[in-house]
């Protein structure tokens, strides 16, 4: 679901979601960021969050299609960004990182052919 209403039906325009996260389309899974890191973790103290595209259905990883960059933000607040070329990189990374507080961490990647997609994860702070 796209939070800009105006940009429905055009992959290139604002970020691209899934309508129902319970019973995602086969475009959806190939894009969506998977993001995976520790339910609860220790205030200040790193932990590794793994953010992978395709883990759900493979997507292509090849000169005319393929996953240009990842983005890992906690909220508002920008973590990394990794970019990738085809074949010679894959569309997964791991990044140790720690929060203050409670955020859902978010990760953003972009198609060359399908456009800006996102994921999230709750995580809790103690
Ligand atoms: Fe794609």
């Amino acid at each position: 679901m796209k939070e800009d209403k105006s940009c429905e039906g055009d992959l290139f325009c604002g970020v691209n979601k899934p309508k129902n996260p319970a019973q995602m389309t086969d475009l959806e899974k190939k894009h969506t960021p998977v993001i995976e890191a520790p339910d609860v973790v220790k205030k200040g103290e790193m932990f590794n969050v793994t953010v992978e595209v395709g883990k759900l259905m493979k997507h292509p990883n090849e000169a005319g299609h393929y996953i240009e960059f990842i983005e890992l933000y906690a909220g508002d607040t920008f973590l990394t960004r990794v970019d990738l070329i085809p074949e010679r990189t894959a569309p997964k990374i791991t990044i140790p990182i720690s929060l203050t507080h409670a955020h859902p961490l978010r990760a953003f990647e972009r198609c060359n052919l399908h456009g800006t997609w996102e994921g999230t994860k709750e995580i809790k702070v103690e």
